[in-house]
Formats: structure tokens, C-alpha cells, sequence
């Protein structure tokens, strides 16, 4: 089959391939782009000698203002030109050991290089040379696999996996976002080996994890990692929410494939990566929190709390970052059960304003989560719940026009509190502080210099503090 290769790049090379008697094909996840028709600019080129070499010819004749970036101990050269990433790479053959994810390399042909590829859709290569140009090179039936849309390893499954898992990864998160299906004897291969996951670093899997969010339906992903026993290692919070359990004939949801539902009503709505987090670990807390109560049956007190305490160790696991990231998924997650408790008719003020205080600038996500939390199939409670969140969000917007609590600020801040009693920095600023925070959230005052300054000189009083003149 023959290759539509058209940019001015790929007769550059052409003509030096022809000059030198070398040979180049385009490799791997440029060629499977093109062909499921999903514009790329990073193309990797595969040469029969040295990749180096060729880099710094192809280099030259582009540009002299273009650079090379060589990384001898990897054998490969990197040139950017315009908005492409060229990858250039020796033929090699590769073997593993069974500890390491690191191959021995030795130089090989294309067969051979092709071989150690990991998918049969990601082993297809496009010849470059003058006497068969654009000629598809298919070994393993790769263009067949892209048309039943199948992942597949080009040589047994089990070595593929085995040599390299962060393959197992690759797979399912290929499946996700190109929706295909992980071949039968891969997924058998991957369960079998499973443990090896582990010798991946957690940026690699997290990478990978990031790809799955960042598709249409991140859900299917996890149901593959859980499918392939990758779940259960990787995240076995998540793991732990599977199952229904049922006493005295009363069962609760399966808070796995609830967490899952939420986390693609998310994805429907947003593209914020820290968002999906929250949405998929909002219930994290529930295992360790579950209760069967003979009266009212299953409860989960306290899983919001709970499990908001039990995401820094789920990000430092992964190597998420630690930053405000972190912050931001703890905080949605401890306050996703908030809003509706505000639904109530006669809920006062003062609950939303302390919702407000609390989530800050992150109060929509939060409405958006709490929304995408509705997962009942009941059509009429969907609709219900829904229109009650709309009361929500319009008590939470005349509250903050209101008091203007969301990026609250205390109109009387320590500086001010020191000054006045001329005092250094001690309990007592801290216990003023709090008062005028507490009484502006409770409507006790307003949230202005006065009324607060009042109610500054009034405690200060009470606590044996005199202003100075
Ligand atoms: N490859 C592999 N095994 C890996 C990683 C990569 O065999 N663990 C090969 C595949 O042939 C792949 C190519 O190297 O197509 C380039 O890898 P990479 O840039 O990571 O993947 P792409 O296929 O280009 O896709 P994406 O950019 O979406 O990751």
C-alpha cells in the first residue's frame, strides 16, 4: 500500500537517503496518525545505520539556523523544525532483563526494530527510500488492526508485556483514547503480569493515567486497569470501593462504578485534570467509613472528611504534585456533601456563607462535581435534585453579591489589631481575628471596617487589652 507522504521534510530525506545509499522509514506513532487520519508533528524516522548521522544531514540541508540535539547514550537525535519534532534512531534490536525496564540494545535491521515495537499498530513504518517510496512496511498486519481497531502485540504477549510493562499501560490507555479494544491474549498477558507494573516509575504511570483522564470516557480506562488486576496495585483505594454488600436484604451501590460514572459526567463538562481527580476520588473515604445501621441501614459518615484526608497519600503514591493541586482535590473532596445539605428551604444565611468562605474561588467546580454526583437512574429524582441545585447556586450568587464572602478578606487584619493595642504578635490577635471572622460569617455583623473595628475593641476589652491613644 502506498503512502501519501507530502511535506517538503520527507523528500529532504529522501534525496540524502538516495545520495548516501542509506536507508529511512517513518515510524510508529506518526504513520498510525496518518492513517486513522490524526494530524501529528512529532515523527520518528528509523535508519538503517546511524540515526545521528542523518539527523545532522537533514539538519543542515533545512537550515543552518537548524539545531540538533544529540543524546549519545540513547543513540537518537532531535531536531525541531517549525512546529515538528524529528526523531531520528538507529535500526536496533533490543533483549530485557527480567529487572529492569532498561533493554540491550544492538544495531539491527527495520524487521528487527519493528519487532521490539510495542503495538502491531505502532510497528507500521513508511519507507523513504528512492525505489519504493511511501511503501507501507506491515509485517504484523498492523493496517488490519487499525481497521478492526484491536491493540495488539506484534510478537507473544507475554514477552512484550514482560520486557517493558509500562506496555500494559500503553495498551489500555491506546484503547481508550483511540477506542479500540485490547486484544484478548494481551489482556490475559497483562493480568498475568500484572505485578510488574511496579518496576514503572510513578511519573510513567501517572502519564499514562493523565492520557486516560484527558479522554471523552476516562471510565473505560479504569474499567481496563481493574479488568487487567493493574487497579488493585496501582490504586487500591479505588479498588477497594468495588462491591455491593447486603444485610437484612438492603444493599448500597457499588461506589467503584458510581465514582466511575461521575468521573465521565465530569469529562463531559470540563477539561480541568484536577476536577476528574476530585471526581474520581471523591468517595474514597467510604470503604473505611461503612456502617450498616439496623435502623437506617448503610451509612458512610464521615467518608468526606475521611477521605479527603487519604488523598496526599494517593498523590505522593502516584507522584502527583503536592502543591495546590493537592489542596484543590482535598478540598472538593471534603466539601462535595456541602451544597446539598443547603437545599433545605429554610437553610440560613449563614450556612452559605460558610460554604462559600470555605470553597473560595473553587465554589463552581464544586456545584459542577456535587451535579455530576447524580448518578440515580430514577429520571424524576435526576430532574429533581438538579432543579434543586439550581436553588443552590442562586442562593450561593445573592449571598456573595450580598457580603462578598468568596474572596474574603477581614476588613481588620492583624496589623491592624497590633496597632491598636499596641501589642506584638501573640495568642490574642489570633483569638480577634477569629471572633470577627466567626460574627461576619454568622451574620453577627457585617462585613465592614466599622461594625468589624467595633468588635475588635469590644473583645480586645474583654481580654484585658487597652487601645493606645
Ligand atoms: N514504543 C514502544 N514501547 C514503548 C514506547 C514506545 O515500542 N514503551 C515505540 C512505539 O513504536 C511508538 C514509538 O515507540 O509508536 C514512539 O513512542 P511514543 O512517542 O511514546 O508514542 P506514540 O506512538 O508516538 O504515541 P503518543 O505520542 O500518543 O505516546
Amino acid at each position: 500500500m502506498q503512502i501519501n507522504l507530502s511535506d517538503k521534510i520527507f523528500n529532504v530525506i529522501t534525496d540524502i537517503v538516495s545520495e548516501k545509499k542509506a536507508a529511512c522509514y517513518v515510524i510508529g506513532g506518526y504513520v498510525r496518525d496518518h492513517l486513522l487520519g490524526r494530524p501529528s508533528k512529532d515523527i520518528d524516522f528509523v535508519v538503517a545505520g546511524s540515526g545521528i548521522e542523518l539527523a545532522k544531514q537533514v539538519a543542515s540541508r533545512l537550515g543552518k539556523k537548524v539545531k540538533v540535539n544529540v543524546f549519545k547514550n540513547f543513540g537518537t537525535a532531535m531536531i525541531k523544525y517549525r512546529d515538528y519534532e524529528l526523531e531520528f534512531v538507529g535500526a536496533r534490536k533490543e533483549s530485557y532483563a527480567r529487572n529492569s525496564r532498561k533493554p540491550i540494545v544492538e544495531n539491527g535491521t527495520i524487521e528487527e526494530d519493528q519487532k521490539r515495537r510495542d503495538f502491531t499498530i505502532n510497528a507500521l513504518a513508511v519507507s523513504l527510500n528512492p525505489e519504493n517510496f511511501g511503501e507501507l512496511i506491515d509485517p504484523f498486519n498492523g493496517l488490519e488492526d487499525l481497521k478492526n481497531k484491536i491493540i495488539r502485540t506484534p510478537l507473544d504477549p507475554g514477552t512484550t508485556y514482560s520486557d517493558d510493562p509500562l506496555r500494559m499501560m500503553r495498551a489500555i490507555r491506546f484503547a481508550v483514547q483511540l477506542n479500540f479494544s485490547v486484544e484478548e491474549y494481551s489482556l490475559k498477558a497483562i493480568f498475568e503480569n500484572r505485578e510488574r507494573v511496579k518496576i514503572i516509575s510513578g511519573e510513567r504511570v501517572i502519564d499514562e493515567l493523565n492520557k486516560i483522564m484527558a479522554t471523552h470516557k476516562p471510565s473505560q480506562g479504569y474499567r481496563l486497569l481493574d479488568k487487567t488486576g493493574l487497579l488493585e496495585i496501582i490504586l487500591p483505594e479505588l479498588h477497594a470501593m468495588k462491591g455491593v454488600d447486603v444485610k437484612e436484604g438492603k444493599g448500597h451501590k457499588d461506589n467503584f462504578y458510581h465514582s466511575l460514572q461521575v468521573l465521565d459526567n465530569i469529562a463531559a463538562k470540563t477539561d480541568n485534570i484536577w476536577l476528574k481527580w476530585a471526581a474520581l476520588l471523591h468517595d474514597v473515604g467510604k470503604p473505611p467509613t461503612k456502617y450498616y445501621d439496623p435502623q437506617t441501614g448503610w451509612t458512610f459518615h464521615g467518608h468526606d472528611y475521611l477521605g479527603s484526608k487519604m488523598i496526599p497519600s494517593v498523590f505522593r503514591r502516584l507522584k502527583l504534585p503536592l502543591g495546590p493541586n493537592l489542596q484543590y482535590v482535598q478540598k472538593l473532596v471534603k466539601l462535595h456533601l456541602r451544597p446539598i445539605a443547603l437545599i433545605d428551604e429554610d437553610v440560613t444565611d449563614s450556612a452559605v456563607r460558610r460554604l462559600l468562605f470555605e470553597a473560595g474561588d473553587d465554589i463552581d467546580d464544586l456545584m459542577t462535581l456535587c451535579e455530576a454526583d447524580i448518578t440515580s437512574k430514577n429520571d424524576a429524582k435526576v430532574r429533581q435534585y438538579l432543579s434543586n441545585f439550581k436553588l443552590v447556586r442562586k442562593k450561593l450568587v445573592e449571598i456573595e453579591e450580598k457580603d462578598h464572602i468568596r474572596n474574603f478578606q477581614p476588613p481588620v487584619d492583624g496589623e491592624i489589631i497590633m496597632k491598636t493595642f499596641g501589642i506584638q504578635p501573640c495568642k490574642e490577635v489570633g483569638v480577634i481575628k477569629n471572633i470577627i471572622k466567626e460574627a461576619i460569617l454568622d451574620g453577627k455583623i457585617s462585613n465592614n471596617y466599622d461594625e468589624a473595628f467595633d468588635l475588635m475593641l469590644n473583645t480586645g476589652k474583654e481580654l484585658g487589652l487597652k487601645p493606645v491613644s
